[in-house]
């Protein structure tokens, strides 16, 4: 017998704590460039923090608009050392690959109930995943060029503005309101 499938609300909201998890990741990754004196790696990470926290608030606001339940996750404590300066990338890259799949599980879920609402609301986020993972596999790209002077990194992230983009009118409100 098939396994009944959990509601799109509370996958949704397991959603909220996955998008608060990897904001706190990216604080703990941006204090590990602090302390390494390599800020521009520090500011890509403390801007990808806010950017995940507002994908939370985003989930919060469609809960709170379809008068679904809201939880609130506990915060789980993150390492901030790393053995390279490579390998927060990697695990970047690899946590954005995981919430791609995340969101196209939440898509079908919404397809699969037939929850327009909800259907309509994932397809910002499909999006944006598309720009998360082009973005964080181009700075692994940068990082692993430069490994023998990180420096080089910092230059091209200064240059390029990487990941610094500026308001997009499509994305879907955050709770409270934007810029948190
Ligand atoms: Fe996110
Ligand atoms: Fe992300």
């Amino acid at each position: 017998m098939a396994k009944k499938k959990k509601s799109f609300a509370a996958t949704l909201n397991e959603q909220v704590s996955n998008e608060f998890a990897a904001s706190q990741q990216y604080v703990a990754m941006a204090v590990y460039y602090d302390s390494e004196t390599l800020p521009r790696l520090a500011a890509f990470f403390y801007r990808q923090a806010i950017e995940e926290r507002e994908h939370a608030m985003m989930m919060i606001q469609y809960l709170l608009d379809v008068d679904e339940k809201v939880e609130v996750p506990d915060i789980k404590s993150q390492p901030t050392q790393y053995e390279d300066p490579i390998t927060p990338v990697k695990e970047a890259l690899a946590q954005e690959e995981r919430v791609s799949s995340e969101i196209f599980g939440l898509f079908e879920l919404a397809r699969q109930v037939k929850d327009y609402r909800a259907e309509h609301f994932m397809q910002w986020f499909v999006k944006e995943q598309v720009e998360e993972v082009a973005l964080m596999g181009d700075l692994l790209n940068v990082v692993e060029r430069s490994k023998e002077n990180l420096l080089l990194a910092e230059d091209y992230i200064a240059r390029e503005g990487l990941g610094e983009e500026g308001a997009d009118p499509t994305a879907p409100p955050p709770a409270g309101g934007a810029g948190g």
